[in-house]
């Protein structure tokens, strides 16, 4: 009998990254601006956490097909992805996105400016609970990308749905956490919580919601889409 592999894994993840490059180099040509903010934020030693580029491209395909105009971003990081969320407004749109680290939130800034976006989003800096109260005069969102403290993501939906416009999208990044999300041994709080998300989802008359399992340069992860129901 042959050996089971033990780990596939490596092999995967390198087809995996190649395909992400081929779609890219092909469909994701991006701008100086994401480009440069790649470069800033591993130069600042920013985690390299950020969507990747077809990802980035997808949020932005999402966000333009439902002319959305005002977006709020859970998890800013460097801006990559809010540079991406950024690209798909009109001019006279409005991008709030939500950042715990100062330090991460200056590269993000520089990037954001970089971009020509600085009249456009409207970075706030601390945790995004906190941030949240000042924020009801601002809304309905249109569209809500939820990427930050992964334990919080019930929470960050639960109040986008309470501020979405009826026909909007909440995308959730990082809910199947390499397959963890069905594997009921897991006891990870960052995995407990996607469950709970997909729970309240589940017995949410107000939405109508999908689960994508992805695979990419990033890994083995996956992206909630819901539309809030008109
Ligand atoms: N959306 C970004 C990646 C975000 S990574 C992109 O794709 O380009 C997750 C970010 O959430 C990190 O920058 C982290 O500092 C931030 N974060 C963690 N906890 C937070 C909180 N409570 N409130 C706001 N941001 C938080
Ligand atoms: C992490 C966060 C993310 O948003 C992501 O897409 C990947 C990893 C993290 O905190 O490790
Ligand atoms: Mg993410």
């Amino acid at each position: 009998m042959p050996e089971p592999r033990q780990n596939h894994r490596p092999m995967a993840q390198g087809q995996w990254t190649a395909v992400d490059e081929y779609v890219t180099g092909l469909l994701v040509p991006e701008e100086a601006a994401l480009e440069a903010a790649e470069r800033n934020s591993e130069d600042a030693r920013l985690p390299p956490i950020q969507v990747s580029p077809p990802q980035g491209k997808l949020l932005y395909l999402l966000a333009r097909s439902i002319g959305a105009r005002r977006i709020l971003e859970f998890g800013t990081l460097g801006a990559y992805s809010t540079i991406w969320l950024g690209r798909a407004l009109p001019e006279d749109g409005r991008l709030i996105t939500l950042e715990a680290d100062p330090g991460y939130a200056e590269v993000a800034r520089a990037n954001i400016s970089r971009a020509g976006l600085e009249g456009v989003v409207d970075l706030r800096v601390g945790a995004a609970l906190d941030l949240l109260s000042v924020l009801r005069e601002e809304g309905p969102f249109d569209f809500t990308f939820i990427d930050a403290d992964k334990e919080n993501s019930p929470a960050y939906f639960a109040w986008a749905l309470d501020h979405s416009r009826p026909g909007a999208l909440i995308v959730a990044d990082n809910v199947v956490r390499e397959g963890t999300l069905a594997d009921p041994e897991s006891d990870d709080p960052k995995v407990l919580a996607q469950r709970q998300l997909h729970e309240a989802v589940a017995a949410e008359d107000r939405v109508s919601a999908t689960t994508i399992q992805t695979v990419g340069g990033k890994g083995y992860d996956g992206f909630m889409v819901a539309l809030v129901e008109p």
